[in-house]
Protein backbone atom coordinates (compact mmCIF):
# COMPACT_ATOMS: atom_id res chain seq x y z
CA UNK A 1 0.00 0.00 0.00
CA UNK A 2 1.81 3.23 -0.74
CA UNK A 3 1.90 5.88 1.98
CA UNK A 4 -0.75 8.68 1.93
CA UNK A 5 -0.03 11.73 0.13
CA UNK A 6 0.56 15.05 2.07
CA UNK A 7 -2.07 17.48 2.53
CA UNK A 8 -1.61 20.26 0.16
CA UNK A 9 -0.21 23.53 1.32
CA UNK A 10 -2.67 26.21 1.84
CA UNK A 11 -2.09 28.69 -1.26
CA UNK A 12 -0.14 31.60 -0.37
CA UNK A 13 -1.06 35.36 -0.02
CA UNK A 14 -0.50 38.01 -2.87
CA UNK A 15 0.45 41.55 -1.99
CA UNK A 16 0.76 44.33 -4.04
CA UNK A 17 2.71 47.50 -3.65
CA UNK A 18 1.05 50.55 -5.67
CA UNK A 19 1.95 54.43 -5.99
CA UNK A 20 3.39 56.99 -8.24
CA UNK A 21 6.85 57.33 -8.98
CA UNK A 22 8.75 58.50 -5.59
CA UNK A 23 6.16 57.64 -3.13
CA UNK A 24 8.45 55.17 -1.12
CA UNK A 25 7.11 51.47 -2.89
CA UNK A 26 10.69 49.80 -2.64
CA UNK A 27 11.70 51.15 0.49
CA UNK A 28 8.45 49.63 2.02
CA UNK A 29 8.78 46.38 -0.18
CA UNK A 30 12.52 45.64 1.53
CA UNK A 31 11.10 46.38 4.85
CA UNK A 32 8.18 43.94 4.20
CA UNK A 33 10.05 41.23 3.10
CA UNK A 34 12.43 41.32 6.00
CA UNK A 35 9.65 41.57 8.37
CA UNK A 36 7.97 38.61 6.69
CA UNK A 37 11.25 36.06 6.77
CA UNK A 38 11.92 37.38 10.67
CA UNK A 39 8.75 35.57 10.96
CA UNK A 40 9.23 32.67 9.03
CA UNK A 41 7.17 33.35 6.05
CA UNK A 42 8.91 32.20 2.52
CA UNK A 43 8.36 34.97 0.57
CA UNK A 44 9.06 35.86 -3.22
CA UNK A 45 10.18 39.23 -3.66
CA UNK A 46 9.32 40.20 -7.24
CA UNK A 47 8.45 43.49 -9.40
CA UNK A 48 6.64 44.73 -12.16
CA UNK A 49 7.08 45.24 -15.14
CA UNK A 50 9.66 42.75 -14.72
CA UNK A 51 9.86 39.60 -12.36
CA UNK A 52 11.42 37.24 -14.87
CA UNK A 53 14.09 37.08 -17.00
CA UNK A 54 11.83 37.94 -20.05
CA UNK A 55 9.51 40.06 -18.22
CA UNK A 56 13.33 42.20 -17.16
CA UNK A 57 14.28 42.01 -20.76
CA UNK A 58 10.38 43.74 -21.30
CA UNK A 59 11.12 46.00 -18.26
CA UNK A 60 14.38 47.92 -20.01
CA UNK A 61 12.32 47.98 -23.39
CA UNK A 62 8.99 49.77 -21.44
CA UNK A 63 11.39 52.13 -19.22
CA UNK A 64 13.53 52.86 -21.93
CA UNK A 65 12.16 52.87 -25.77
CA UNK A 66 8.96 55.46 -26.94
CA UNK A 67 6.38 53.40 -27.97
CA UNK A 68 2.30 53.68 -29.59
CA UNK A 69 0.39 53.81 -25.72
CA UNK A 70 -1.56 50.40 -26.65
CA UNK A 71 2.09 48.48 -27.48
CA UNK A 72 3.33 49.88 -23.85
CA UNK A 73 0.28 48.31 -22.25
CA UNK A 74 0.67 44.84 -24.57
CA UNK A 75 4.38 44.56 -22.87
CA UNK A 76 3.33 45.09 -19.66
CA UNK A 77 0.58 42.33 -19.76
CA UNK A 78 2.90 40.39 -21.92
CA UNK A 79 5.51 40.60 -18.65
CA UNK A 80 2.85 39.85 -16.42
CA UNK A 81 1.74 37.01 -18.25
CA UNK A 82 4.86 35.18 -18.59
CA UNK A 83 5.10 36.44 -14.71
CA UNK A 84 2.08 35.16 -13.15
CA UNK A 85 2.85 31.94 -15.12
CA UNK A 86 6.62 31.22 -14.21
CA UNK A 87 6.49 33.05 -10.83
CA UNK A 88 3.30 33.89 -9.04
CA UNK A 89 1.10 31.18 -9.61
CA UNK A 90 3.74 28.36 -8.77
CA UNK A 91 4.73 30.62 -5.62
CA UNK A 92 1.04 30.74 -4.36
CA UNK A 93 0.64 27.22 -5.25
CA UNK A 94 3.29 26.13 -2.67
CA UNK A 95 1.90 27.97 -0.15
CA UNK A 96 4.63 30.44 -0.65
CA UNK A 97 3.85 34.60 -0.06
CA UNK A 98 4.59 36.50 -3.16
CA UNK A 99 5.36 40.84 -2.21
CA UNK A 100 5.06 42.24 -5.66
CA UNK A 101 6.60 45.72 -5.98
CA UNK A 102 3.23 47.04 -8.72
CA UNK A 103 0.79 44.81 -10.67
CA UNK A 104 -1.97 45.68 -13.08
CA UNK A 105 -3.46 48.57 -10.67
CA UNK A 106 -0.53 49.91 -12.07
CA UNK A 107 -1.78 49.27 -15.57
CA UNK A 108 -4.97 50.74 -14.85
CA UNK A 109 -3.17 53.96 -12.93
CA UNK A 110 -0.36 54.73 -15.46
CA UNK A 111 -1.78 53.39 -18.80
CA UNK A 112 -5.42 53.86 -18.06
CA UNK A 113 -5.49 57.06 -15.67
CA UNK A 114 -2.19 58.91 -16.51
CA UNK A 115 -2.01 57.67 -20.90
CA UNK A 116 -5.90 57.67 -21.41
CA UNK A 117 -6.01 54.46 -22.36
CA UNK A 118 -9.87 53.61 -22.29
CA UNK A 119 -10.14 51.33 -18.86
CA UNK A 120 -12.59 48.73 -20.81
CA UNK A 121 -9.09 47.43 -22.82
CA UNK A 122 -7.40 47.18 -20.18
CA UNK A 123 -10.24 45.41 -18.41
CA UNK A 124 -9.72 43.02 -21.20
CA UNK A 125 -5.94 42.39 -20.95
CA UNK A 126 -6.37 41.53 -17.04
CA UNK A 127 -9.40 39.18 -17.82
CA UNK A 128 -7.17 36.80 -20.39
CA UNK A 129 -3.99 37.73 -18.73
CA UNK A 130 -5.09 37.24 -15.16
CA UNK A 131 -8.23 35.63 -15.09
CA UNK A 132 -9.68 35.16 -11.28
CA UNK A 133 -6.30 36.18 -9.90
CA UNK A 134 -5.95 38.49 -7.84
CA UNK A 135 -4.14 40.71 -5.11
CA UNK A 136 -5.29 39.91 -1.19
CA UNK A 137 -4.12 42.84 -0.73
CA UNK A 138 -2.97 45.76 -2.15
CA UNK A 139 -1.21 48.95 -0.86
CA UNK A 140 -1.16 52.38 -2.23
CA UNK A 141 1.22 54.58 -1.14
CA UNK A 142 0.05 57.71 -1.80
CA UNK A 143 1.78 61.47 -1.42
CA UNK A 144 1.42 64.46 -3.16
CA UNK A 145 3.01 64.55 -7.02
CA UNK A 146 5.52 67.38 -5.68
CA UNK A 147 6.91 65.49 -2.56
CA UNK A 148 7.12 62.15 -4.71
CA UNK A 149 8.97 63.87 -7.89
CA UNK A 150 11.05 65.62 -5.38
CA UNK A 151 12.45 62.02 -4.04
CA UNK A 152 12.99 61.00 -7.34
CA UNK A 153 14.92 63.72 -7.74
CA UNK A 154 16.95 63.48 -4.98
CA UNK A 155 17.62 59.45 -5.50
CA UNK A 156 18.30 59.27 -9.10
CA UNK A 157 20.75 60.26 -11.64
CA UNK A 158 19.07 58.94 -14.48
CA UNK A 159 15.28 59.32 -14.29
CA UNK A 160 13.36 56.38 -16.79
CA UNK A 161 10.71 57.36 -19.10
CA UNK A 162 8.10 57.59 -16.75
CA UNK A 163 9.84 59.03 -14.25
CA UNK A 164 10.37 62.19 -16.39
CA UNK A 165 6.53 62.56 -16.81
CA UNK A 166 5.25 65.86 -15.99
CA UNK A 167 3.45 67.43 -13.10
CA UNK A 168 -0.44 66.66 -14.35
CA UNK A 169 0.42 62.96 -15.46
CA UNK A 170 1.28 61.90 -12.09
CA UNK A 171 -1.64 63.79 -10.68
CA UNK A 172 -4.19 62.07 -13.06
CA UNK A 173 -2.03 58.83 -12.49
CA UNK A 174 -2.70 59.47 -8.24
CA UNK A 175 -6.31 60.25 -8.90
CA UNK A 176 -6.47 56.86 -10.53
CA UNK A 177 -5.30 55.03 -7.94
CA UNK A 178 -7.67 56.55 -5.40
CA UNK A 179 -10.62 55.65 -7.49
CA UNK A 180 -9.21 52.07 -7.57
CA UNK A 181 -8.71 52.27 -3.80
CA UNK A 182 -12.44 53.89 -3.64
CA UNK A 183 -13.56 50.95 -5.46
CA UNK A 184 -12.31 48.25 -3.98
CA UNK A 185 -12.28 49.21 0.01
CA UNK A 186 -11.63 45.60 0.81
CA UNK A 187 -8.48 44.80 -1.24
CA UNK A 188 -6.64 48.21 -1.96
CA UNK A 189 -5.65 50.41 1.39
CA UNK A 190 -4.46 53.88 1.19
CA UNK A 191 -1.29 54.22 3.30
CA UNK A 192 -0.04 58.49 3.79
CA UNK A 193 3.54 58.01 2.55
CA UNK A 194 4.33 61.54 3.61
CA UNK A 195 5.00 59.99 6.92
CA UNK A 196 8.51 58.61 8.02
CA UNK A 197 9.61 55.55 6.47
CA UNK A 198 9.30 53.92 9.97
CA UNK A 199 6.05 54.64 10.70
CA UNK A 200 4.62 53.75 7.24
CA UNK A 201 6.95 50.53 8.12
CA UNK A 202 4.45 50.01 11.11
CA UNK A 203 1.06 50.93 9.02
CA UNK A 204 2.55 47.85 6.69
CA UNK A 205 3.14 45.13 9.12
CA UNK A 206 -0.38 46.25 10.73
CA UNK A 207 -2.05 45.59 7.19
CA UNK A 208 -0.26 42.66 6.71
CA UNK A 209 -0.80 41.07 9.90
CA UNK A 210 -4.53 41.04 9.40
CA UNK A 211 -3.96 39.26 5.46
CA UNK A 212 -3.25 36.07 7.53
CA UNK A 213 -6.75 35.89 8.74
CA UNK A 214 -8.07 35.94 4.72
CA UNK A 215 -9.45 32.84 3.05
N1 LIG B 1 8.88 57.88 3.87
C1 LIG B 1 9.90 58.46 3.25
N2 LIG B 1 10.32 59.67 3.59
C2 LIG B 1 11.35 60.27 2.96
N3 LIG B 1 12.04 59.73 1.91
C3 LIG B 1 11.66 58.50 1.51
C4 LIG B 1 10.57 57.80 2.14
N4 LIG B 1 10.41 56.60 1.51
C5 LIG B 1 11.34 56.56 0.54
N5 LIG B 1 12.10 57.68 0.54
C6 LIG B 1 13.19 58.03 -0.39
O1 LIG B 1 12.57 58.50 -1.59
C7 LIG B 1 13.21 57.96 -2.73
C8 LIG B 1 12.20 57.12 -3.54
O2 LIG B 1 11.80 56.00 -2.74
P1 LIG B 1 11.48 54.59 -3.41
O3 LIG B 1 12.54 54.23 -4.40
O4 LIG B 1 11.17 53.65 -2.32
O5 LIG B 1 10.13 55.00 -4.20
P2 LIG B 1 9.33 54.17 -5.29
O6 LIG B 1 7.90 54.42 -5.00
O7 LIG B 1 9.80 52.77 -5.31
O8 LIG B 1 9.74 54.92 -6.64
P3 LIG B 1 9.73 54.32 -8.16
O9 LIG B 1 8.28 54.18 -8.53
O10 LIG B 1 10.41 55.40 -8.95
O11 LIG B 1 10.47 53.01 -8.14
C9 LIG B 1 14.38 57.14 -2.23
O12 LIG B 1 15.53 57.94 -2.29
C10 LIG B 1 14.01 56.82 -0.78
O13 LIG B 1 15.14 56.67 0.04
MG1 LIG C 1 10.59 51.58 -6.83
Amino acid sequence: MSAPSPAPSPRGRFITFEGIDGAGKSTQHARLIDYLRDKGVTVVASREPGGTPLGEKLRTLLLGDSMHLETEALLMFAARREHIAQVIEPALMRGDWVVCDRFTDASVAYQGGGRGLPLTKLQQLATWVQGDLRPDLTLVFDAPVELAQARVRSGTTNPDRFEQEQNEFFQRVRQAYLAIAANEPLRVKVINATQSPEKIATEVKALVDKVYLIH
